[in-house]
């Protein structure tokens, strides 16, 4: 069934419903298919899309670009070096300058509040690209590939998130498993558990779709029975000085063979956001070699849905903005 998603912006899954949610995912699937058999759209022609970067990123911003261009919009990166906004400018004047010009807006930054301002002052749908906060179009592209592995119905699947409980990441995968009926386990230490308000307010929407949510800090009793385990980094951009507290506290949650044998799922599928530390090829595992989240192993081996997981943030991004915005 079709939803009129006209006009409204994208900044977390807590303003959506379950069934605009699911319309969200089987548009995606449509859009995915049409791509697949080699089509392309037209129902973002002629549109100017603004693509505003506090942070960095590879899979947000090219998805959004792709996803543009395969629907005829035009894309226009503007980093936080390349434009006043931040410096010389407010968000609430770079948000109306920005409506003047733009159909929509995306938006990757620190503050969550200011994708709120920018949605406020802008006039035109803004869809976030992640926040401190929030990443509503990861947890969309994650739920699609749950679906491709485990059937369309999500209701009662378990996704056991392990490591740092409180990040953008895990706070988006608890809003849509409440809102979708998952059987959600968030696996991190204690001093990293969701915030409080954020659980209260999913555990009181699980209340209405059946939803589970458990919150552990014991690896054996969140894996369980999980159909997926899912980490993320063990600090998010803009935490580098944590990387140390955070190494210490999160190495008993890496990902390993030997967890997913706790899941007593021989079918149990490893999922993550990326980008992942998982070998010491980069600079940075290089200078810290405990930063790895997950092993060599489970990340590279038969397990691991990771990079159908990043191409179906293209289309997921597309159905959202189609959906907001496009002539369909
Ligand atoms: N997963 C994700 O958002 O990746 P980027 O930071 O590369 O956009
Ligand atoms: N939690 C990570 C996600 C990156 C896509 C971060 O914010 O850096």
């Amino acid at each position: 069934m079709a939803f009129n998603l006209k006009g409204r912006s994208f900044l977390t899954l807590l303003d959506f419903t379950p069934d605009e949610i699911r319309y969200l995912l089987d548009l995606s699937s449509e859009l995915k298919t049409s791509r697949r058999a080699g089509h392309r759209g037209r129902t973002l022609e002629g549109k100017c899309i603004a693509l505003l970067f506090e942070k960095p990123s590879t899979r947000t911003r090219c998805a959004f670009v792709a996803a543009c261009v395969d629907e005829g919009a035009h894309p226009e990166y503007l980093g936080k070096n390349d434009v006043q906004f931040g410096k010389k400018e407010t968000t609430k004047d770079t948000a109306r300058v920005l409506g003047r010009m733009f159909v929509g807006i995306q938006f990757r930054g620190f503050a969550h509040k200011t994708v709120e301002d920018l949605a406020q002052y802008s006039g035109v749908p803004v869809w976030n690209g992640l926040t401190d906060r929030f990443h509503p179009t990861q947890a969309l592209a994650d739920t699609l590939t749950l679906q491709e592995n485990f059937g369309k119905n999500v209701r009662g699947l378990g996704l056991a998130y392990v490591g740092d409980g409180r990040n953008n990441v895990a706070n988006s995968l608890l809003v849509v498993s409440a809102k979708l009926g998952m059987d959600f386990r968030c696996v991190s230490p204690e001093s990293l558990f969701p915030e409080k308000a954020l659980l209260e307010q999913c555990r009181a929407i699980a209340a209405t779709t059946g939803a589970k949510i458990t919150v552990t800090a014991k690896v054996d009793e969140g894996v369980k029975g999980a159909h997926a385990l899912y980490t993320d980094v063990w600090a998010s951009m803009g935490e580098e000085d944590k990387i140390a507290e955070r190494i210490a506290l999160l190495k008993p949650y890496q990902i390993t063979e030997g967890m997913f044998q706790k899941t007593g799922r021989g079918d149990a599928i490893f999922l993550h956001c990326l980008p992942a530390f998982h070998n010491l090829e980069t600079e940075v595992s290089k200078k810290t070699p405990d930063i790895c989240e997950v092993t060599e192993e489970v990340f590279e081996g038969p397990r691991s849905r990771v990079f159908d997981q990043a191409e179906n943030r293209v289309h997921t991004i597309k159905a959202v903005m189609v959906a907001t915005l496009g002539n369909k």
